[in-house]
This record gives structure tokens, C-alpha cells and sequence, in this order.
């Protein structure tokens, strides 16, 4: 069964009525990869919120169905939502600083989500979450624990946030431009860091990215957004090297100077 599954799912801005997401569907397997490509505007990352049950006001799901583990979400309740989120979906978007309390140390957060999610007892969450920020391969975790974020690098950063949002060990977890903001050494980590613990843990992802070269890299399927339509959606190594749309072809043309080639013949 499908632990997350969009069904034609549109978005609309109540204030002003216009739909931004025309339609998006598709279905993403425990331990599978999608990805979502497409321009800026294109509705990308109101797909994803609107799958994390959090758009931004006045925004709705205006047709369509979003079950998550096999739940309709439709009817839930901001506290059932509450309840899934970080423990059956999870996310990590741009930007890791604006997402961590600047005033507390940064074990101590993912410690505090570890209690709040899965109820444990403060000590066993400190221990856990110097586990989680091993697990996201960060030298001395335990000295990482105690620091404040502005005390740690873009990577760390990112890093961290990443522990805290499989704290409380979600089946899916989305990637919105994650590792955008991020130098590509530092970025070529982090994916690898993903593809482990969807390797590892079984743990689903949803790679939203502009970046083609990112989604060639780790993702099984791909939707390609426009203006809030899927102009075109498949297996990755069908839609970037034969793709079936005028749009998708400009796209790869953009990107064969990142070299999205050495990705393709890896994956
Ligand atoms: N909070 C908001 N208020 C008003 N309009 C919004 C809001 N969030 C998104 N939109 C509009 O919805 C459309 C889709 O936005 P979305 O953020 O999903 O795009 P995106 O594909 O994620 O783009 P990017 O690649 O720049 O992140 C855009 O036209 C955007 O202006
Ligand atoms: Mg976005």
C-alpha cells in the first residue's frame, strides 16, 4: 500500500479564489523516491504543504484526495494532524536556520521533539538524539548537542534539521529544496545522507528540487510542474533522457552544463 498517494489534488487560494495547483497525483511507495521539478511558482511546494497539512492561510484542498497511510486527510483535525506530523510525515525545507530556535541549543530541540512525539523521558530523549545527530553523520555528536545554532555551518545546520525531522521516525519524509542554499560538497553529502536513510530505515522521500541534476540523482519517479500543472510524470530515466514534453526538454537543456549525465549513468 502507498504510504503517501495524491489523487488530482487542487489548490486553491480562498481569498481570491484562484486555484494555483491544477491537479497533481501521484503515489509513493515505503522506502520509494519521488521527485518534483519544475520553475519557480510552479506550485511545487503547495503540493507538499498541502500533503504535511499545512498551507498557508486561506489556502485548501479544493478537489482531489490526499491519503497518507492509507488515511484520508481530509476530514482530520488540526490536533490529528498534529499527532502525524513528525511521526508519518516529516519535512526539511530551505533555509535550516529560520526553522531552529536561535535561543536554545540545537540537542536540546530535537531532544524536546523526541519527548513531545514519542513520549520518552528527557533522559532517554538526550541519548536519542545525540544518536539521531551520529546518524546524520555529525562529527562529536555529543558537543553538537550542546551547541546553539548560529554556533554551527549551513551544512550542520541542515544536518541537524534532518535529525529533527526523523526524530520521531516518520514514513515519509519531504525534501523542499533542502540542500539548495548549500555548497555542492556540502549538498552531494546530504543527498547521500537521504539515499542512506531511505536505505537504512525504509524511510519514503519527496525530493522537491529545481535542480534536475538532485533529482536524477536520487529519485525513482518524477513530476515535472508548470504553472501548477504535471506537464509530465514518470521514471526518472524515461522522462530526463526521452522526455515528452517541449517543457521538460527546455528544462534538461538548462541543466546538461550541471552534468546530469554522470547522474543518469550512476543511477
Ligand atoms: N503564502 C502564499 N500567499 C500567496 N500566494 C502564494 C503563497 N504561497 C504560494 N503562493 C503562490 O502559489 C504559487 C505556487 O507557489 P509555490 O510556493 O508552491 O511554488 P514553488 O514551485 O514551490 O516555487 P519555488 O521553486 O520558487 O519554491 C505561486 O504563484 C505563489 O505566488
Ligand atoms: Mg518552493
Amino acid at each position: 500500500m502507498s504510504i503517501l498517494e495524491l489523487e488530482n489534488v487542487r489548490i486553491r487560494n480562498d481569498a481570491d479564489g484562484r486555484e494555483l495547483v491544477h491537479g497533481v497525483s501521484f503515489a509513493l511507495q515505503p522506502g520509494g523516491v519521488v521527485g518534483i521539478v519544475g520553475e519557480s511558482g510552479s506550485g511545487k511546494t503547495l503540493t507538499c504543504r498541502a500533503a504535511l497539512g499545512i498551507l498557508p492561510e486561506h489556502f485548501v484542498v479544493s478537489d482531489g484526495r490526499i491519503r497518507l497511510d492509507g488515511q484520508d486527510v481530509a476530514g482530520l483535525t488540526r490536533r490529528q494532524w498534529t499527532a502525524l506530523r513528525g511521526t508519518t510525515i516529516s519535512a526539511v525545507f530551505q533555509d535550516p536556520a529560520s526553522y531552529l530556535n536561535p535561543s536554545l541549543t540545537v540537542g536540546s530541540q530535537i531532544a524536546e521533539v523526541i519527548r513531545v512525539k514519542r513520549g520518552a523521558k528527557r533522559r532517554a530523549a538526550r541519548e536519542r538524539a545525540i544518536e539521531l545527530l551520529a546518524a546524520v553523520r555529525l562529527r562529536d555528536p555529543a558537543v553538537v548537542y550542546g551547541q546553539y545554532p548560529h554556533e554551527l555551518s549551513g551544512g550542520m545546520l541542515q544536518r541537524s534539521l534532518i535529525a529533527a525531522a526523523i526524530a520521531a521516525e516518520p514514513r515519509v519524509l519531504i525534501a523542499d529544496e533542502a540542500t539548495t542554499a548549500l555548497d555542492v560538497t556540502v549538498q552531494a553529502e546530504i543527498l547521500d545522507l537521504l539515499a542512506d536513510l531511505r536505505r537504512d530505515t525504509g524511510l519514503a522521500l519527496v525530493v522537491v528540487s529545481h535542480d534536475l541534476a538532485v533529482v536524477a540523482q536520487l529519485c525513482e519517479r518524477v513530476l515535472v510542474m508548470r504553472a501548477g500543472e504535471v506537464v509530465e510524470q514518470g521514471r526518472v530515466e524515461q522522462v530526463l533522457h526521452q522526455p515528452r514534453h517541449e517543457y521538460t526538454r527546455l528544462l534538461i537543456e538548462e541543466h546538461e552544463a550541471y552534468g546530469l549525465e554522470r547522474y543518469l549513468v550512476a543511477s
